[in-house]
Protein backbone atom coordinates (compact mmCIF):
# COMPACT_ATOMS: atom_id res chain seq x y z
CA UNK A 1 0.00 0.00 0.00
CA UNK A 2 1.43 3.48 -0.88
CA UNK A 3 -0.04 5.95 1.30
CA UNK A 4 0.96 9.77 1.37
CA UNK A 5 1.17 11.83 4.12
CA UNK A 6 3.27 14.88 3.40
CA UNK A 7 0.37 16.90 1.89
CA UNK A 8 1.86 20.02 3.83
CA UNK A 9 4.78 19.84 1.78
CA UNK A 10 3.29 19.44 -1.29
CA UNK A 11 -0.47 17.65 -2.43
CA UNK A 12 -0.97 15.73 -5.55
CA UNK A 13 -2.62 17.64 -8.06
CA UNK A 14 -6.58 17.15 -9.00
CA UNK A 15 -7.21 15.56 -12.08
CA UNK A 16 -9.08 18.40 -13.20
CA UNK A 17 -6.12 21.01 -12.71
CA UNK A 18 -4.46 18.83 -14.48
CA UNK A 19 -6.40 18.52 -17.51
CA UNK A 20 -7.01 22.40 -17.50
CA UNK A 21 -2.92 22.86 -17.80
CA UNK A 22 -2.63 20.47 -20.31
CA UNK A 23 -5.61 22.54 -22.42
CA UNK A 24 -4.35 26.19 -21.64
CA UNK A 25 -0.92 25.01 -22.68
CA UNK A 26 -2.08 23.54 -25.93
CA UNK A 27 -4.57 26.08 -27.47
CA UNK A 28 -4.35 29.09 -25.38
CA UNK A 29 0.04 29.77 -25.34
CA UNK A 30 -0.65 33.32 -26.40
CA UNK A 31 1.48 35.92 -24.29
CA UNK A 32 -1.46 37.99 -22.65
CA UNK A 33 0.46 41.05 -23.53
CA UNK A 34 -0.19 40.81 -27.35
CA UNK A 35 -2.41 43.08 -28.95
CA UNK A 36 -4.13 40.22 -31.72
CA UNK A 37 -6.87 38.62 -30.35
CA UNK A 38 -4.85 35.27 -29.24
CA UNK A 39 -3.19 37.97 -26.87
CA UNK A 40 -6.98 38.89 -25.57
CA UNK A 41 -7.73 35.28 -25.24
CA UNK A 42 -4.89 34.80 -22.89
CA UNK A 43 -5.30 37.86 -21.32
CA UNK A 44 -9.19 37.20 -20.64
CA UNK A 45 -8.16 33.55 -19.41
CA UNK A 46 -5.78 35.06 -16.82
CA UNK A 47 -8.27 37.47 -15.65
CA UNK A 48 -11.37 34.85 -15.29
CA UNK A 49 -8.88 32.84 -12.95
CA UNK A 50 -7.95 35.70 -10.96
CA UNK A 51 -11.54 36.30 -10.55
CA UNK A 52 -12.14 33.01 -9.29
CA UNK A 53 -9.02 32.83 -6.70
CA UNK A 54 -10.05 36.84 -5.26
CA UNK A 55 -13.31 35.73 -4.60
CA UNK A 56 -11.96 32.29 -3.04
CA UNK A 57 -10.46 35.02 -0.26
CA UNK A 58 -13.29 37.70 -0.51
CA UNK A 59 -11.00 40.32 -1.81
CA UNK A 60 -11.34 42.24 -5.25
CA UNK A 61 -9.31 41.01 -8.71
CA UNK A 62 -7.96 44.20 -8.59
CA UNK A 63 -6.50 43.08 -5.62
CA UNK A 64 -5.23 39.86 -6.81
CA UNK A 65 -1.26 39.09 -7.84
CA UNK A 66 -0.43 36.11 -9.22
CA UNK A 67 3.51 35.08 -8.35
CA UNK A 68 5.79 32.32 -8.64
CA UNK A 69 4.41 30.38 -4.81
CA UNK A 70 4.44 31.15 -1.32
CA UNK A 71 8.06 32.31 -1.06
CA UNK A 72 7.86 34.88 -3.40
CA UNK A 73 4.11 36.17 -2.11
CA UNK A 74 5.95 36.48 1.30
CA UNK A 75 9.18 38.32 -0.25
CA UNK A 76 6.82 40.83 -2.20
CA UNK A 77 4.60 41.72 0.88
CA UNK A 78 7.22 42.20 3.61
CA UNK A 79 10.01 43.30 1.24
CA UNK A 80 8.00 45.57 -0.91
CA UNK A 81 6.01 46.69 1.49
CA UNK A 82 8.71 47.63 4.28
CA UNK A 83 10.25 49.79 1.24
CA UNK A 84 7.59 51.09 0.19
CA UNK A 85 6.79 52.46 3.77
CA UNK A 86 10.15 53.23 5.30
CA UNK A 87 9.59 56.74 5.86
CA UNK A 88 6.72 55.85 7.94
CA UNK A 89 8.53 53.98 10.62
CA UNK A 90 10.55 51.23 10.36
CA UNK A 91 9.76 48.93 13.23
CA UNK A 92 8.28 45.33 12.24
CA UNK A 93 6.79 42.68 13.99
CA UNK A 94 6.61 38.52 13.42
CA UNK A 95 7.42 35.81 15.48
CA UNK A 96 10.19 32.91 15.51
CA UNK A 97 8.04 30.11 14.16
CA UNK A 98 7.32 31.73 11.44
CA UNK A 99 8.45 29.66 8.15
CA UNK A 100 11.73 30.52 6.14
CA UNK A 101 9.88 32.70 3.47
CA UNK A 102 8.86 34.86 6.21
CA UNK A 103 11.55 35.17 8.70
CA UNK A 104 14.69 35.67 5.74
CA UNK A 105 13.06 38.77 4.20
CA UNK A 106 12.91 39.97 8.05
CA UNK A 107 16.49 38.90 8.56
CA UNK A 108 17.27 40.76 4.90
CA UNK A 109 15.28 44.08 6.26
CA UNK A 110 17.09 43.86 9.72
CA UNK A 111 20.74 44.11 7.38
CA UNK A 112 18.90 47.29 5.82
CA UNK A 113 18.13 49.19 8.75
CA UNK A 114 15.18 48.16 9.96
CA UNK A 115 14.37 47.22 13.62
CA UNK A 116 12.94 44.00 13.62
CA UNK A 117 11.14 42.15 16.82
CA UNK A 118 9.72 38.87 17.68
CA UNK A 119 7.18 37.86 19.83
CA UNK A 120 7.39 35.73 21.58
CA UNK A 121 5.72 32.04 21.76
CA UNK A 122 3.98 29.45 23.98
CA UNK A 123 5.30 25.42 23.94
CA UNK A 124 2.33 25.14 20.96
CA UNK A 125 4.11 28.02 19.13
CA UNK A 126 1.01 30.58 19.99
CA UNK A 127 2.88 34.43 20.30
CA UNK A 128 1.78 35.76 23.25
CA UNK A 129 -1.10 38.45 22.65
CA UNK A 130 0.18 40.83 25.34
CA UNK A 131 3.85 41.27 24.58
CA UNK A 132 2.36 41.60 21.06
CA UNK A 133 0.72 44.65 21.84
CA UNK A 134 3.57 45.78 24.53
CA UNK A 135 5.50 46.10 20.79
CA UNK A 136 3.42 48.11 18.95
CA UNK A 137 4.49 51.44 18.77
CA UNK A 138 3.94 54.55 16.22
CA UNK A 139 6.86 53.26 14.35
CA UNK A 140 5.24 49.85 13.58
CA UNK A 141 4.99 49.91 9.82
CA UNK A 142 3.94 45.86 9.41
CA UNK A 143 2.99 42.97 11.11
CA UNK A 144 3.49 39.15 9.64
CA UNK A 145 1.68 36.65 11.51
CA UNK A 146 1.04 32.95 9.46
CA UNK A 147 -2.24 31.55 9.80
CA UNK A 148 -1.45 28.07 10.15
CA UNK A 149 1.79 26.89 11.35
CA UNK A 150 3.39 24.42 8.81
CA UNK A 151 4.95 22.00 11.48
CA UNK A 152 2.53 21.64 14.25
CA UNK A 153 -1.03 22.84 12.62
CA UNK A 154 -1.55 25.82 15.11
CA UNK A 155 -4.10 28.41 13.74
CA UNK A 156 -3.10 31.43 14.80
CA UNK A 157 -5.83 34.28 16.30
CA UNK A 158 -5.51 36.37 12.91
CA UNK A 159 -8.88 38.42 13.98
CA UNK A 160 -7.27 39.43 17.73
CA UNK A 161 -3.78 39.98 15.73
CA UNK A 162 -5.39 42.14 13.40
CA UNK A 163 -7.61 44.35 16.15
CA UNK A 164 -4.04 45.41 17.43
CA UNK A 165 -3.37 47.27 13.97
CA UNK A 166 -3.02 50.69 15.01
CA UNK A 167 -1.60 54.08 13.23
CA UNK A 168 0.46 52.82 9.76
CA UNK A 169 0.96 49.64 10.86
CA UNK A 170 -0.33 46.48 8.05
CA UNK A 171 -1.43 43.51 8.74
CA UNK A 172 0.22 40.62 6.48
CA UNK A 173 -0.87 36.95 6.66
CA UNK A 174 1.30 33.80 5.56
CA UNK A 175 -2.00 31.67 4.82
CA UNK A 176 -0.04 29.16 2.35
CA UNK A 177 -1.10 26.54 4.91
CA UNK A 178 -4.42 27.69 6.12
CA UNK A 179 -6.21 28.33 2.67
CA UNK A 180 -8.24 25.86 1.74
CA UNK A 181 -8.97 24.25 4.74
CA UNK A 182 -10.06 27.20 7.14
CA UNK A 183 -12.13 29.86 5.31
CA UNK A 184 -10.76 32.96 4.60
CA UNK A 185 -12.44 36.56 4.01
CA UNK A 186 -9.53 39.16 4.10
CA UNK A 187 -12.28 42.12 4.28
CA UNK A 188 -14.37 40.59 7.32
CA UNK A 189 -10.43 39.34 9.34
CA UNK A 190 -9.37 42.89 8.33
CA UNK A 191 -6.15 41.52 7.05
CA UNK A 192 -4.15 43.77 4.82
CA UNK A 193 -1.94 41.16 2.65
CA UNK A 194 -2.04 37.13 1.97
CA UNK A 195 -0.03 34.93 0.49
CA UNK A 196 -0.94 31.94 -1.43
CA UNK A 197 0.34 28.81 -2.53
CA UNK A 198 -0.84 26.18 -5.08
CA UNK A 199 0.58 23.26 -4.42
CA UNK A 200 -1.00 22.93 -1.29
CA UNK A 201 -4.38 23.15 -2.79
CA UNK A 202 -3.71 20.38 -5.05
CA UNK A 203 -2.73 22.77 -7.51
CA UNK A 204 0.46 22.63 -10.08
CA UNK A 205 3.44 23.97 -8.72
CA UNK A 206 5.11 27.16 -9.36
CA UNK A 207 2.22 29.59 -9.14
CA UNK A 208 1.03 31.22 -5.91
CA UNK A 209 -0.69 34.42 -5.00
CA UNK A 210 -0.58 37.92 -3.62
CA UNK A 211 -3.81 40.00 -1.89
CA UNK A 212 -2.38 43.31 -1.45
CA UNK A 213 -5.83 45.96 -0.33
CA UNK A 214 -6.19 48.43 -2.86
CA UNK A 215 -3.98 52.15 -1.76
CA UNK A 216 -1.89 50.16 0.34
CA UNK A 217 1.36 51.41 -0.84
CA UNK A 218 4.05 48.37 -1.81
CA UNK A 219 7.38 48.62 -4.50
CA UNK A 220 8.06 45.43 -6.79
CA UNK A 221 11.01 43.74 -5.81
CA UNK A 222 10.93 42.11 -9.35
CA UNK A 223 11.72 44.46 -12.05
CA UNK A 224 10.93 44.03 -15.85
CA UNK A 225 7.88 44.28 -18.61
CA UNK A 226 5.14 45.71 -16.12
CA UNK A 227 2.92 43.41 -16.06
CA UNK A 228 0.74 42.36 -12.84
CA UNK A 229 0.34 45.82 -12.74
CA UNK A 230 3.28 46.60 -12.34
CA UNK A 231 4.25 44.73 -9.07
CA UNK A 232 5.34 41.60 -10.63
CA UNK A 233 6.92 41.51 -13.81
CA UNK A 234 7.15 38.92 -16.62
CA UNK A 235 5.42 36.66 -18.70
CA UNK A 236 2.23 35.27 -17.12
CA UNK A 237 2.06 31.99 -16.37
CA UNK A 238 -1.22 31.60 -17.97
CA UNK A 239 -1.48 27.64 -17.58
CA UNK A 240 -0.68 27.19 -13.71
CA UNK A 241 -3.02 30.56 -13.27
CA UNK A 242 -6.22 28.45 -14.87
CA UNK A 243 -4.54 25.38 -12.82
CA UNK A 244 -4.35 26.99 -9.85
CA UNK A 245 -7.88 29.01 -10.32
CA UNK A 246 -9.54 25.27 -11.26
CA UNK A 247 -7.52 23.33 -7.72
CA UNK A 248 -9.09 26.51 -5.69
CA UNK A 249 -12.37 26.22 -6.76
CA UNK A 250 -12.99 22.40 -6.01
CA UNK A 251 -11.24 22.66 -3.04
CA UNK A 252 -13.43 25.88 -1.41
CA UNK A 253 -16.23 24.17 -2.80
CA UNK A 254 -15.54 21.18 -1.04
CA UNK A 255 -14.16 22.99 2.16
CA UNK A 256 -16.29 21.97 4.86
CA UNK A 257 -16.81 18.71 3.50
CA UNK A 258 -13.04 17.96 3.10
CA UNK A 259 -12.16 19.45 6.53
CA UNK A 260 -14.45 17.24 8.39
CA UNK A 261 -12.89 13.99 6.25
CA UNK A 262 -9.19 15.18 7.64
CA UNK A 263 -10.13 15.80 10.88
CA UNK A 264 -11.11 12.30 11.53
CA UNK A 265 -7.99 11.03 10.02
CA UNK A 266 -6.01 13.28 12.24
CA UNK A 267 -8.52 12.06 15.23
CA UNK A 268 -8.30 8.40 14.08
CA UNK A 269 -4.61 8.39 13.98
CA UNK A 270 -3.90 10.07 16.91
CA UNK A 271 -6.06 7.46 18.90
CA UNK A 272 -4.53 4.70 17.85
CA UNK A 273 -1.17 6.30 18.07
CA UNK A 274 -1.97 6.99 21.89
CA UNK A 275 -3.97 3.94 22.75
CA UNK A 276 -1.26 1.34 20.82
CA UNK A 277 2.01 2.64 21.55
CA UNK A 278 3.54 4.31 24.75
CA UNK A 279 5.45 7.31 25.52
CA UNK A 280 3.67 8.83 22.53
CA UNK A 281 3.59 13.14 22.49
CA UNK A 282 1.11 15.23 20.75
CA UNK A 283 3.24 18.06 19.33
CA UNK A 284 0.08 19.49 17.59
CA UNK A 285 -2.56 21.99 19.85
CA UNK A 286 -5.96 21.18 20.16
CA UNK A 287 -6.64 24.15 18.37
CA UNK A 288 -4.54 22.99 15.25
CA UNK A 289 -5.71 22.82 11.72
CA UNK A 290 -7.27 19.35 10.25
CA UNK A 291 -4.15 18.69 8.03
CA UNK A 292 -1.64 18.42 9.88
CA UNK A 293 -0.61 15.92 12.94
CA UNK A 294 3.04 16.44 14.70
CA UNK A 295 4.14 13.61 16.92
CA UNK A 296 7.12 12.81 18.54
CA UNK A 297 8.01 8.77 19.59
CA UNK A 298 10.97 9.60 22.14
CA UNK A 299 13.75 6.88 21.65
CA UNK A 300 13.98 6.49 18.20
CA UNK A 301 15.09 9.54 16.00
CA UNK A 302 12.88 10.78 13.40
CA UNK A 303 14.99 10.23 10.27
CA UNK A 304 15.30 6.81 10.82
CA UNK A 305 11.23 6.48 11.21
CA UNK A 306 10.74 7.83 8.01
CA UNK A 307 12.76 5.93 6.02
CA UNK A 308 11.53 2.18 7.86
CA UNK A 309 8.26 4.31 6.85
CA UNK A 310 9.17 4.76 3.51
CA UNK A 311 10.10 1.30 3.14
CA UNK A 312 6.63 0.18 3.97
CA UNK A 313 5.18 2.64 1.46
CA UNK A 314 4.22 5.90 4.17
CA UNK A 315 5.27 9.09 3.18
CA UNK A 316 5.58 11.33 6.28
CA UNK A 317 8.03 14.41 7.04
CA UNK A 318 10.64 15.03 10.00
CA UNK A 319 9.75 18.82 9.86
CA UNK A 320 9.14 21.64 7.33
CA UNK A 321 10.20 19.76 4.01
CA UNK A 322 11.90 23.07 2.83
CA UNK A 323 13.87 22.69 6.36
CA UNK A 324 14.19 19.10 6.42
CA UNK A 325 17.37 18.68 4.30
CA UNK A 326 19.63 21.93 5.72
CA UNK A 327 19.17 21.50 9.31
CA UNK A 328 19.01 18.46 11.91
CA UNK A 329 16.74 19.84 14.37
CA UNK A 330 13.49 21.31 13.59
CA UNK A 331 14.12 25.06 15.02
CA UNK A 332 10.29 25.74 14.82
CA UNK A 333 9.67 23.04 17.81
CA UNK A 334 13.12 24.20 19.37
CA UNK A 335 11.48 27.76 19.79
CA UNK A 336 8.52 26.23 21.49
CA UNK A 337 11.09 25.34 24.14
CA UNK A 338 10.24 21.15 23.80
CA UNK A 339 13.01 19.36 24.51
CA UNK A 340 15.57 17.69 22.56
CA UNK A 341 14.39 13.95 22.57
CA UNK A 342 11.21 15.37 21.85
CA UNK A 343 12.16 17.36 18.95
CA UNK A 344 14.89 14.36 17.74
CA UNK A 345 12.01 12.23 17.44
CA UNK A 346 9.15 14.51 15.81
CA UNK A 347 7.27 13.25 12.72
CA UNK A 348 4.13 15.41 10.89
CA UNK A 349 1.89 13.45 9.28
CA UNK A 350 -0.03 15.64 7.11
CA UNK A 351 -3.55 15.08 5.70
CA UNK A 352 -5.59 15.62 2.65
CA UNK A 353 -8.70 14.75 1.47
CA UNK A 354 -7.52 11.71 -0.80
CA UNK A 355 -6.32 9.85 1.88
CA UNK A 356 -8.49 7.11 3.30
CA UNK A 357 -9.63 5.07 7.00
CA UNK A 358 -7.62 2.67 5.53
CA UNK A 359 -4.60 4.01 5.09
CA UNK A 360 -4.81 5.73 8.24
CA UNK A 361 -5.35 2.20 10.12
CA UNK A 362 -2.48 0.47 7.70
CA UNK A 363 0.10 3.68 9.09
CA UNK A 364 -0.86 3.27 12.63
CA UNK A 365 -0.43 -0.66 12.33
CA UNK A 366 3.20 -0.43 11.12
CA UNK A 367 4.14 2.44 13.74
CA UNK A 368 2.42 0.34 16.35
CA UNK A 369 4.93 -2.83 14.92
CA UNK A 370 7.97 -0.74 14.40
CA UNK A 371 8.55 1.95 17.36
CA UNK A 372 8.95 -0.49 19.99
CA UNK A 373 11.59 -2.60 17.83
CA UNK A 374 13.35 0.72 16.72
CA UNK A 375 13.17 2.02 20.75
CA UNK A 376 14.99 -1.47 21.50
CA UNK A 377 17.49 -1.04 18.65
CA UNK A 378 18.64 2.36 19.60
CA UNK A 379 18.86 2.04 23.22
C1 LIG B 1 3.71 28.40 5.92
C2 LIG B 1 4.39 28.36 4.59
N1 LIG B 1 4.73 29.52 4.00
C3 LIG B 1 5.35 29.55 2.80
C4 LIG B 1 5.67 28.39 2.14
C5 LIG B 1 6.37 28.46 0.80
O1 LIG B 1 5.46 28.24 -0.24
P1 LIG B 1 5.97 27.80 -1.71
O2 LIG B 1 6.44 26.39 -1.58
O3 LIG B 1 4.76 27.94 -2.58
O4 LIG B 1 7.04 28.75 -2.08
C6 LIG B 1 5.37 27.15 2.73
C7 LIG B 1 5.75 25.88 2.08
O5 LIG B 1 5.87 24.85 2.69
C8 LIG B 1 4.70 27.14 3.99
O6 LIG B 1 4.38 26.00 4.59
Amino acid sequence: MEVYLDNSATTKPYEEAVNVMCEVMSSNYANPSSLHRMGKFAEDSLNKSRETLAKSIGCSPNEFYFTSGGTESNNLAIIGYAMANKREGNRIITQPTEHAAVLEPFKYLESQGFEVCYVPVDSFGFPNINALKDLINDKTILLSFMYVNNENGAIFPIEEIASLKRGKASLHVDAVQGYGKLSINVKKQNIDMLSLSSHKIHGPNGIGGLYVKNNLKINPIVYGGSQEKSLRSGTENIASASSFAKAAEIKISNLEEDAKKMESLKQHLKEKLCCGIENVIINSPENSVCSILNVSFPGVKSEVLLHVLESKGIYVSTGSACNSKKKKYSYVLKEMNLKDNIIDSAVRFSFSSFNTIEEIDYTAEVLIKEIPLLRKIMK
